[in-house]
Order: C-alpha cells, then sequence, then structure tokens
C-alpha cells in the first residue's frame, strides 16, 4: 500500500483528494512523502471502520428498539437516530496518547500538566451530567455528544459519515420495515 501510494504521490497528480494533499501548504511548506502517506492513510483507516461500525450500529439500535423504525418517518427523527447511535454506541470509544494542556482536576483526580491521558468519549457520551437518562436509546431534541471528538482535531470526516449513515438508512427503511438480530449465530 505504502509503495502504491508513494508511486501515484510522484506522478504528480492534478485531480482530487491526492493532489489537494500534494498542494498543500502548511506553516509555508509542502508535505514531505511521508506525511502525504500518512495523511492518506489517515483518511483510509480514520474513515473506513468507524462508520462502518455506525452504518451496523444503527442495525443494532433498530433490533433493540422495535417501537423507533416506526418514528423514522422524518428528516428530523432520522437526524436524530444517527445522533443518538453516535452517543450511544461511539465508534470510537477512547482516544490514547493524548496530553493534558494544564494542570486540572477532575472529579477530585488532579491532571499535571503534560500528563499522558485517554479520553473515554463513549463514557463522555453516557454522562448524567449532560444526558437526561443517559443510558436509554432516545431520539433526543438535544444531543450534544462528542463522538467526533471537540477542538481544533475534531473529525474532518464527521459530514461525510452522517451523509453515509443517511443514505445507508434510508436505503433500508425503504426496503425492510424490521430488523432482528439473530442473537444465536454470534461470530465474534
Ligand atoms: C462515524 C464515523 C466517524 C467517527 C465516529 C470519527 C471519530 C473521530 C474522532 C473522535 C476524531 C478526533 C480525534 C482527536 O480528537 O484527536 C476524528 C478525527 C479524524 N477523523 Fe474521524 N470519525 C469518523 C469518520 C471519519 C471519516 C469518514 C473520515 C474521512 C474520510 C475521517 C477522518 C478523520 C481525520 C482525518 C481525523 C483527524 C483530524 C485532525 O487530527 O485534525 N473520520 N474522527
Amino acid at each position: 500500500m505504502i509503495e502504491k501510494l508513494s508511486g501515484l504521490f510522484s506522478q504528480n497528480p492534478e485531480n482530487g483528494i491526492m493532489s489537494v494533499i500534494s498542494t498543500a501548504n502548511v506553516n509555508n511548506r509542502n508535505l514531505d512523502l511521508n506525511e502525504k502517506i500518512g495523511y492518506i492513510m489517515l483518511l483510509i483507516i480514520g474513515g473506513n471502520e468507524t462508520t462502518t461500525n455506525l452504518i451496523t450500529n444503527m442495525l443494532k439500535a433498530l433490533s433493540d428498539n422495535e417501537d423507533i423504525i416506526n418514528n423514522l418517518n422524518t428528516e428530523r427523527n432520522i437526524h436524530d437516530f444517527i445522533e443518538e447511535t453516535l452517543r450511544y454506541y461511539s465508534p470510537i470509544q477512547f482516544l490514547p496518547h493524548r496530553f493534558a494542556i494544564d494542570d486540572t482536576d477532575i472529579n477530585g483526580i488532579h491532571i499535571n500538566k503534560g500528563q499522558r491521558i485517554s479520553v473515554f468519549l463513549g463514557s463522555a457520551n453516557r454522562d448524567e451530567n449532560i444526558f437526561d437518562k443517559p443510558d436509554e436509546f432516545i431520539l433526543r431534541d438535544r444531543n450534544e455528544h462528542i463522538a467526533f471528538g471537540r477542538g481544533p482535531h475534531m473529525c474532518i470526516g464527521a459530514p461525510l459519515a452522517r451523509l453515509e449513515a443517511d443514505i445507508a438508512l434510508n436505503d433500508f427503511l425503504e426496503n425492510y420495515k424490521k430488523i432482528r438480530i439473530d442473537n444465536k449465530n454470534q461470530y465474534f
């Protein structure tokens, strides 16, 4: 894969994402080959399993909450359903290797500036101080989950992931009235 990407970049692509990455100017310089390949890999890995999980989690939510499918009859409800799936089953449960930018206290635990931490998005998305009945799957009016992270590194692919989920869900609803996961045949 790395050799193939390296070959494609050396041909100076003129269109599409490869060309955007090739000509990107970051701090007054272009990216070197390793950085270009790293960015493509980030897009491939970051955008693949996460969205696959979101789509399969939507099916699990439909299977576990039989009545919800009858409410997915407006764009608004479909939007709320996708957001609740992102909150309830956060595809990325935690982000390892982060560093505290300041001294801080969280629930009585002191964290020093520079200390390495893991951020548990899945847990934050079930925070009872933020969400009413956090362990219930509900179509919520306000859903300030952080399944895509927060701040300057928030997921760049969030709009694409939401669009893919919307297309997959509408396609499913056009063809099926109900889904039930057969728990007897689990492969993992
Ligand atoms: C349901 C689907 C997805 C979820 C839950 C998700 C989640 C996340 C999260 C939590 C982060 C933040 C990491 C951090 O704070 O350091 C992130 C970053 C990122 N995501 Fe996604 N992602 C999804 C889909 C995608 C897609 C479709 C793409 C691209 C095609 C993508 C590309 C990226 C990239 C490039 C970053 C790094 C952004 C940066 O560091 O500035 N993601 N994603």
